[in-house]
């Protein structure tokens, strides 16, 4: 069996600081990535930068800096934010390195052998900010200015000699492709909304601009450069060495199994990037997701609304898994979804501190006080004690298979139904009841409940890394025993050694705060 993963983010446009918008799909992102490398699969998670084009080339010059050098310093904000974010990414790619040039080359260059490709002119609306043309049917009239309907950003008319790419001919052969690959576009509404797309018929596609010069030249002409969203979009294999495709690197991970993006964007991954891939005679990545909206106050986060979360600013505040945990928990992944500071303060107050923490914490002050700080070894469990610990492990195919399809939000249902579960059992059982009277009792519902605490500590491990790694460090339990496979597994349990000190995991957040 395969098992290498491959889960790229978008590459995000350093025109500005990121925000809660690009931390959502990073976060998302990464905890996929953690999941898959606890199925012990080998897993490539990439992200980056999106540096070329008219948008950034405007935004240098009005920060009066050289292309460049504007990069240069926000993609560093970028790349300092995977860390905040505790990203597990195992590269970070910029559009204006060399070994993404090469390949934007190697692509080009195919698409023109193929005879997808011819130059002629082009007369259209033009949206700077979405980097996009559009139809006329795409844009409308709002206060006297053109405005694009999808994304409301505004567009103005250009004119200029353009190489084209030969989309109309690729309509029917997308078409195929998604109806013999039904999840490549998930969440599936997005999935009709571009077979809806496709079937209107697609036109051919400006690929080139002559009006700025912040971009890779077209090879033999260079007054041209490459759409931006055709560079882009090649960042995926660059990665991998394309176009060395007998690198290792590109054998074993393309095609990726999943592209997480915004829905903002899904036209260029679902549409775009396939038909450039046909013609480039490569193979096409297994899967689109298309993500909703991060609403701030149930409005779309803008600059001029003045309400745009800052996530460096949630993190410094309330903690890395706070921001993680609440981002996935409250925000159904696929449609747009509202969050709010009083949101954020009730799910970790409910769902961190009260349920999770508390149940590492008590049961582990308990062990140090009554069993001189060890796990207590049993091997006689009561039919409670399985119950508990086989309705887990049952439900374990069910978690596997949720991740699997980005149905994160049940995921976590489940998994914090089973700490809310673990904190009933405790306190049913009552161990301090039966610690002088049965202390056998006592040490069976102990073990039974550490193996829980470590089970539930492994499945959230993707969500809250740090938080159950203290956990699963204070238990002693190794590296290699942090695993799906393991769950369950009652030798993975480490009774001979006394538990670390375990400091508060999550701090119960105050009105006033
Ligand atoms: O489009 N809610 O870059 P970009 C949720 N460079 N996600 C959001 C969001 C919000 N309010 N705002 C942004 C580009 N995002 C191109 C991509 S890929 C080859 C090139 C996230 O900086 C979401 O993933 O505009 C969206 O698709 C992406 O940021 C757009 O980032
Ligand atoms: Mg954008």
């Amino acid at each position: 069996m395969n098992k290498n993963f491959y889960i790229t983010t978008p590459i995000y446009y350093p025109s500005g600081k990121p925000h809660m918008g690009h931390a959502y799909s990073s976060i998302v992102a990464d905890i996929f990535a953690r999941f898959k490398r606890l199925e012990r699969y080998d897993v490539l998670f990439l992200t980056g930068t999106d540096e070329h084009g008219q948008k950034i080339q405007k935004e240098a010059k009005k920060n009066k800096k050289d292309p460049k050098i504007f990069c240069d310093e926000i993609s560093e904000t970028f790349r300092s934010l995977t860390k905040k974010l505790n990203l597990s990414n195992d590269d970070f790619i910029r559009t204006t390195e060399k070994r993404h040039y090469k390949s934007v080359i190697e692509i080009w260059n195919r698409l023109v052998n193929s005879g997808d490709i011819y130059l002629d002119n082009y007369s259209g609306w033009d949206s700077i900010s979405d980097e996009a043309f559009y139809d006329e049917d795409e844009i409308e009239d709002k206060n006297g200015k053109k405005i694009s309907k999808s994304s409301g950003s505004s567009v103005e008319w250009v004119e200029e000699e353009s190489y084209f790419f030969k989309l109309s001919a690729w309509s029917e052969k997308l078409l195929e492709f998604y109806k013999n690959n039904q999840n490549f576009i998930l969440p599936s509404s997005r999935k009709n909304e571009v077979e809806r797309f496709v079937e209107k018929g697609l036109k051919d596609l400006s690929i080139s601009r002559t009006s700025f010069t912040w971009g890779i030249p077209v090879p033999k002409n260079e007054k041209h450069v490459i759409y931006v969203w055709l560079d882009a979009l090649t960042n995926y294999i660059s990665a991998l060495n394309f176009p060395d495709i007998e690198d290792k690197k590109y054998k074993e991970f393309w095609p990726a199994d999943v592209h997480i993006i915004g829905k903002d964007i899904l036209r260029f991954h679902a549409v775009y990037w396939p038909a450039f891939l046909l013609a480039a005679k490569l193979p096409l990545p297994k899967r689109v997701f298309g993500h909703g909206w991060i609403l701030s106050d149930d409005k779309k986060m803008s600059k001029s609304l003045g309400n745009i979360l800052d996530p460096i600013e949630i993190i410094n505040k309330y903690g890395i898994d706070q921001l993680r945990y609440y981002l996935v928990k409250e925000v159904s992944l696929g449609n747009d979804g509202s969050i709010s500071m009083e949101n954020l303060k009730n799910c970790i107050n409910n769902d961190l501190a009260n349920n999770y923490g508390n149940l590492c914490q008590r049961v582990f002050s308990f062990i140090k006080k009554n069993c001189a700080n060890k796990i207590p070894k049993s091997n006689n469990l009561h039919d409670i004690d399985n119950k508990l610990l086989e309705n887990l492990k049952n439900n374990l195919p069910t978690l596997i298979n949720l991740m699997n399809n980005q149905d994160l939000n049940e995921y976590i249902k489940i998994v914090v139904s089973f700490s809310f579960d673990a904190n009933k059992y405790f306190n049913d059982s009552e161990p301090w009841a039966v610690k002088k009277k049965d202390p056998k009792r006592m040490n069976t519902i102990l073990f039974t409940i550490s193996q829980q605490i470590k089970n539930i500590s492994i499945l959230l491990n993707p969500i809250i890394p740090e938080a159950t790694n203290k956990v699963l460090n204070s238990m002693n339990i190794s590296k290699n025993d942090i695993s799906i496979d393991k769950i369950n597994d009652m030798n993975t349990l480490n009774c001979d050694k006394e538990l670390n000190n375990l400091d508060i995991l999550f701090t119960k957040i105050e009105d006033d705060n």
